[in-house]
């Protein structure tokens, strides 16, 4: 490894904390730094790789030493014992099945995915080049394989495409909004899912987007406003029993914050900084979010649950406490998807249906 990049990622390896995620540092870093993009992508690289090894690596010996103690390592390649050993805490054993296909998987570099805004996909493979279109089933996925730094490229800048994981795309391909329905993304965040909605309606119909977070709302606006998408509305909501609004929606996806357990291949520091206290605080929360936002559903309507996380109590739990407390709505579907699968995140889904006036 090059000194220039080893002095940088080592530099963020040290401030890296759980008040400061390796990620957050990283940003921070990288956005002063004056070395190369090339250079700075292999920052990138061998920061998330040490979180990565890092129950491999000799902390006796100082970091720029255990970098090269990882290359050594990734080289050789690890037994299936010891990935069962060192790739996570232990608490995360009592809250998920493990398997070692899943182990393996966290070890690997992730993949690039990007979504294509709909008319795009031909023009956008010329001009950007190293895309390879993903299966039928995410028709507008493209695993991007060069080197560019995607968003300085005029393509991104004009709209053509985002950075949206496989998986976190499929969840668009569950909710499989209408054109002309009325859709509420209820954790809208920076509106990742709302883009995919609105491009999956063709921009017909309406959006109600909402978060707790201003700020995130605020990157929403700009988001749509490159991807030329204006048939929605942004609100704030906390997640109570008050909603942004009186409209009945055809759809609500409620894409809850959660323990992020499914990201640990795209973000390694997180395994070291997550705790069991947390899943369980926001797997209450995911339940409180879901039962306030299916008022908002009209009857018939589909009441989509998502997260980018495995554990049973936020996954399968939230759903039996949701069946329970809510006689209402009627389960259609819940679903694991693993790295493996598609090659992205692992996520959850679950899909309801409010039950029709009178129906049983
Ligand atoms: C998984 S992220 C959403 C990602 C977004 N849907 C996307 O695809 O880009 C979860 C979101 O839930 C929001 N959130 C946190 N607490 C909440 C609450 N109590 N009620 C509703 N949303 C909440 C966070 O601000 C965050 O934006």
């Amino acid at each position: 490894m090059e000194k220039q990049v080893v002095t940088l990622a080592v530099r963020i390896i040290r401030q890296s904390s759980r008040e400061n995620p390796a990620d957050a540092a990283l940003r921070e870093n990288t956005r002063k730094s004056e070395l190369s993009p090339e250079r700075l992508r292999l920052v990138v690289q061998a920061v998330f790789d040490y979180f990565r090894w890092l129950p491999w690596l000799d902390p006796s010996i100082g970091i720029g030493q255990q970098l090269d103690d990882m290359e050594t390592l990734q080289a050789r390649g690890v037994s299936d014992a010891q990935l069962r050993q060192l790739t996570l805490p232990n608490w995360v054993s009592s809250v998920m099945p493990v398997e070692v296909v899943w182990l393996r998987s966290l070890q690997q570099q992730p993949r690039l995915w990007l979504r294509v805004r709909r008319g795009f996909k031909e023009k956008l493979m010329e001009t950007l080049g190293d895309c390879v279109p993903a299966s039928d089933d995410y028709p507008a996925a493209l695993e991007y394989l060069g080197r560019k730094d995607l968003f300085r490229e005029s393509c991104f800048q004009e709209g053509w495409f985002e950075i949206q994981d496989i998986s976190s795309q499929a969840i668009g391909h569950v909710c499989n909004p209408q054109a002309g329905e009325t859709w509420w993304d209820a954790c809208a965040g920076e509106g990742g899912k709302t883009l995919h909605l609105a491009d999956l309606m063709a921009n017909k119909g309406l959006i109600w987007a909402s978060d707790p977070a201003a700020w995130r709302l605020e990157r929403l606006k700009r988001r749509t406003a490159r991807a030329q998408v204006f048939n929605y509305r942004r609100e704030l909501w906390d997640g109570g029993a008050k909603l942004p609004t009186k409209t009945k929606f055809d759809g609500i996806l409620v894409d809850a914050p959660c323990s992020g357990v499914g990201t640990w291949q795209r973000n390694p520091h997180a395994r070291w900084t997550s705790s069991p206290e947390e899943v369980a605080r926001l797997a209450e929360l995911q339940i409180n979010i879901l039962r306030h936002a299916v008022k908002g559903l009209k009857p018939n309507g589909r009441l989509v649950y998502s997260v980018c996380t495995l554990t049973t109590p936020e996954t399968e739990g939230v759903v039996a406490a949701v069946n329970e407390s809510c006689p209402e709505l009627q389960l259609q579907t819940q679903k694991l998807l693993w790295p493996y699968d598609a090659g992205g995140n692992g996520m959850f889904y679950a899909v309801w249906i409010r039950r029709s006036i009178g129906g049983g």
